[in-house]
């Protein structure tokens, strides 16, 4: 019997050279792929050189992401207007690497050293940084609460905006992969192509990316060798 992973690479090839281009890109900073976590960090001088402020309803002054991600997020936003009258709130965008930084240590300072490790990435670390990451709420609420999830604007969040090119980046069962708690707020911009894949798979970010490698190991192997 096949393993489910075995499965999901085969599908993963199956679906052609396009999900190779994408793994190419998740190898360049600027790529909509680019995958940061505890693991894999960037550098306290990268600032995405295209942000902007998306024109969209926000609980703050300024709330920036990358042009392309700052695009779909409008829509996505339009059509949760449009399709069921809901208002969502960009709450937190690009954070630099200092603001990420002001953030983590005020959450130890408020929270302790373990709520602060599961819910905030440390400066380097966050998809924030990337500015390809938004944290949503309800109107024009700024807090950011797990009940969020069980809404109908997160409930529509986490099953629609997959349309758009966003993932939500941290489901409660993915603790173990992801490294941070369930976080029903924060979605992030990986592209149309990519996201519904994601969506149809129901994996973790992490291992989405693990399977394009493993799907462009299996197409270079010379035909007539094994691995
Ligand atoms: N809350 C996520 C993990 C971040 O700080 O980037
Ligand atoms: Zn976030």
């Amino acid at each position: 019997m096949l393993s489910k992973s075995l499965a999901l690479l085969m599908l993963l090839i199956s679906l052609g050279q396009d999900a190779v281009t994408g793994y190419e890109d998740q190898l360049s900073l600027g790529g909509n792929l680019f995958l940061i976590n505890r693991q894999y960090t960037i550098t306290a001088d990268y600032i995405p050189n295209d942000l902007v402020m998306p024109n969209v309803a926000r609980s703050s002054a300024s709330v920036l992401m990358r042009r392309e991600a700052a695009e779909a997020l409008e829509q996505l936003f339009a059509a949760a207007k449009a399709e069921q009258n809901y208002t969502l709130t960009a709450v937190s965008g690009y954070r630099s690497y200092q603001t990420q930084n002001n953030i983590y240590r005020r959450r130890v300072k408020n929270a302790g050293q373990q709520t602060a490790d599961l819910y905030v990435a440390l400066p380097g670390a966050s998809e924030h940084q990337l500015g390809l990451a938004m944290d949503v709420g309800r109107r024009a609420s700024s807090r950011l609460r797990a009940s969020f999830g069980n809404t109908p604007e997160g409930r529509w969040l986490a099953e629609n905006c997959y349309r758009f090119g966003f993932i939500l980046r941290y489901k409660a069962e993915w603790v173990e992969t992801t490294g941070y708690g369930y976080e029903p707020w924060h979605i992030r911009y990986v592209g149309v192509e990519h996201a519904q894949r994601i969506q149809a798979l129901n994996i973790p970010f992490e291992d989405y990316i693990a399977l394009l490698r493993e799907a462009q190991r299996a197409q270079t192997v010379p035909q007539g060798e094994t691995p």
